[in-house]
């Protein structure tokens, strides 16, 4: 199947070619692809800034602790946890339930009672861990639909969050997960071996 293949292909790779530029209609499928992840209440808690241009590619490197994959990726995304989310987007996905037929108007409204509670306020550690959480997933399928279309990635949490907010707009209550650099792999470059992963027998356990 095609999932386990990109499953054991897709590396963080450090070799991107600098010469290659993304069209933004690559980019957007991937985003689109990206946002099928799963998430609580199918809230989609998370938001992107796709960060292409030469210029702001070098300040986001200065936020990276001067990571070169910053600068030599087609472009890094910053994936952000959008703590707000609970409030902005219960109200069309409550909406969407009645249209597809899963709920009707009564049961609607306490779904958005329930999930609206369920989340802690949007300045809490709770809302925070949440919002991360479905990021987390959105990332992660973003390189497998990059990988799939046939770009390579590396995921990053090396950077200062403070100084992305300030430089990016970012309110400082969000969170940002990870940036994710994607391009074009660099022609003639080797990839080493894949780093080593625990035996599911080391960290998982049967009951
Ligand atoms: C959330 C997250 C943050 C990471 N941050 C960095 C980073 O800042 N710099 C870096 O070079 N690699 C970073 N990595 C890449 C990991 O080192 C890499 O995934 C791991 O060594 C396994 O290698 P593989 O992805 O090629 O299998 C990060 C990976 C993840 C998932």
């Amino acid at each position: 199947m095609e999932a386990i293949q990109t499953i054991l292909t897709r590396r963080s790779v450090n070799f991107f070619d600098p010469s290659f530029k993304m069209s933004d209609n690559e980019i957007t499928e991937i985003l689109e692809l990206a946002a099928l992840a799963p998430s609580s209440y199918n809230i989609q808690p998370w938001e992107v800034i796709t960060v292409r241009s030469p210029e702001r590619k070098k300040a986001l490197r200065a936020c990276a602790f001067n990571q070169p994959k910053v600068e030599e990726a087609s472009a890094v995304f910053i994936i952000i946890g959008n703590t707000d989310a609970v409030e902005e987007n219960l109200d069309a996905v409550a909406a969407d339930l009645v249209e597809k037929g899963y709920a009707d108007e009564k049961t609607a409204e306490s779904v958005k009672k329930t999930a609206g509670g369920f989340y802690g306020a949007p300045d809490s550690e709770r809302r925070k861990v949440f919002a991360a959480r479905n990021a987390g997933l959105f990332a992660m399928n973003l390189m497998i639909a990059a990988e799939g279309l046939g770009f390579v990635t590396h995921p990053m949490d090396g950077f200062d969050e403070d100084k992305i907010k300030e430089e990016f707009g970012i309110k400082s209550g969000k969170v940002i997960p990870m940036l994710i650099a994607v391009g074009r792999f660099k022609d003639g470059a080797s990839l080493p071996d894949r780093k080593m992963r625990f035996s599911s027998e080391r960290f998982a356990k049967f009951e």
